[in-house]
């Protein structure tokens, strides 16, 4: 009996998404996930089990406690971050500059590291689940599930988003005969996972137009026209929730609640797998796991979330699991699917340990100040951008269809003349990524108004 029929969360008169939201499926969902078990071996192979462990001194674990600062004020906020207030870091998302506990749960880790290395290791990586407590890693993916609203069970940790769209997509299980859509648009991180691995095998990886115009299209027209694509041979369905070339948000949700349809009349083998790569969301979005009706979410920690460089996430629906086989052995126990699909060799793992620290940011702001916040600096530059006669905006000018990434043209100057130009004003923007790039801003929790204001008027500059 396949986990699906034997979970149907139909026949506990629950949908299976609500589960999700309520981690209930879980344990459940673990057991029951044949392949999980089929890639199950004995922490017999763990290299550390093979020598002695030198008895550790006991020590404080990481804490989840609040930043001492109050953050109910912007630039207290600011204040956390090292980046100079003076230049105008309209390309915070692309690299995050560490917030002050961030900082300095990286660099704590890092003392230990350095003074005894096997005893850090040794302190910090525990995989008996009696002593899941003093896990490090363990901090990071429950911090990520209180910040998603999943079980940490479900959460994987990476080394950046390519790492866990690599992960997914090579690991998914898809036939010759099955294809997987892709919508619209995705990030070359997505383009080149699904490449290699259809040219390994053989099946169709086809493109989904779901707009024509950004100015016109509509959360409906977006949802429609990915949906009409799909086929009895789509096996997967692969999107980016918010665009980094144009800014462009999808109704992730909305997808995924056809695509739950669709999946009512599938039996588990045809099952649609949908997948998001989240990383222009994630840390922006007031959203969790079961608001995405998503089955793996994949992102980076390193971007809008200001997580330790070298880091990331994939978090799964517990029932998702069970279609996708890891590429990369763990190191990290196999107590939970997340924990199995995180891929091992050892990391920086002072990074990868302070995690848990940028989610207990966020959510010590609010996620939902946060998203309001981000919001309001975006709509402010591209209500601004839209008056402009000599500029062209790319990203829609609909809210619902927007976050924090905002792209345009300049008429008769080239990309690199407009970032040049906005450097020269002590603006750092970024440009698409593309073969013909064009100028983007982004801001962030390191931005104001007043960062709003200056890049406005040195767009102004340029008529
Ligand atoms: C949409 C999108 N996905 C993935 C990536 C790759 O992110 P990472 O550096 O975390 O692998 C990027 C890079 O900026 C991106 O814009």
């Amino acid at each position: 009996m396949s986990s699906e029929e034997s979970e149907s969360p139909q026949r506990l008169g629950v949908t299976r998404r609500q589960l999700l939201a309520s981690g209930g499926l879980v344990a459940a969902a673990f057991v029951a996930g044949s392949t999980i078990s089929q890639f199950t071996q004995s922490d017999a192979n763990d290299e550390r089990r093979a020598e002695p462990v030198e008895p550790v001194e006991p020590v404080e674990p990481a804490r989840a406690a609040s930043d001492p600062v109050d953050l109910s004020d912007w630039e207290a906020v600011r204040a956390r971050f090292d980046a100079s207030y003076d230049t105008a870091h309209m390309a915070g998302m692309l690299l995050a500059s560490h917030p002050q506990r961030v900082r300095e749960a990286i660099e704590s880790y890092r003392q230990s590291l350095d003074a005894n290395p096997v005893n850090a290791l040794n302190q910090y990586r525990e995989r008996n689940e009696n002593r899941l407590n003093e896990d490090a890693e363990q901090w990071s993916m429950a911090a990520a599930g209180r910040y998603f609203g999943v079980d940490p069970a479900n959460v994987a940790l990476m080394g950046n988003t390519t790492m866990g769209l690599a992960m997914v997509y090579n690991g998914l299980h898809i036939e010759p005969d099955q294809e997987v859509l892709t919508g619209h648009w995705n990030h070359w991180a997505t383009e080149g996972s699904l490449q290699y691995r259809a040219r390994k095998s053989g099946f169709d990886v086809r493109n989904a137009v779901i707009y024509d115009d950004l100015q016109t299209a509509s959360e409906q027209e977006l949802v429609d026209r990915l949906v009409d694509q799909i086929t009895s041979a789509t096996r997967v369905v692969a999107v980016t929730w918010v665009h980094s070339v144009s800014g462009l948000k999808l109704p992730v949700g909305q997808m995924g609640r056809r695509i739950d349809e669709i999946n009512e009349e599938r039996s588990t083998d045809d099952r649609i797998v949908f997948c998001v790569d989240g990383v222009h969301g994630f840390g922006v979005e007031n959203a969790v796991m079961a608001d995405l009706n998503c089955d793996f979410f994949i992102s980076g920690g390193h971007k809008w979330l200001y997580g330790p460089r070298g880091t990331g996430v994939v978090i799964a629906d517990p029932q998702a699991w069970q279609f996708a086989t890891p590429t990369i052995p763990t190191f990290s126990g196999h107590l939970t699917p997340g924990r199995q699909f995180t891929p091992g060799g050892f990391h920086a793992f002072e990074h990868r340990w302070a995690l848990n620290e940028a989610f207990e940011f966020h959510l010590d702001i609010g996620k939902a100040r946060i998203e309001q916040r981000i919001h309001d600096m975006t709509g402010h530059l591209i209500e601004d951008l839209a008056q402009m006669d000599h500029v062209r905006l790319r990203t829609p000018t609909d809210s619902a269809l927007t976050a924090g990434i905002v792209t345009f043209e300049v008429n008769g100057r080239s990309t690199y003349e407009v970032t040049g130009h906005l450097r020269h004003r002590g603006i750092i923007a970024s440009t698409t990524p593309e073969t013909h790039r064009i100028p983007r801003l982004t801001p962030t929790l390191l931005n104001d108004h007043s960062h709003i204001e200056r890049t406005l008027t040195a767009i102004r500059e340029l008529r």
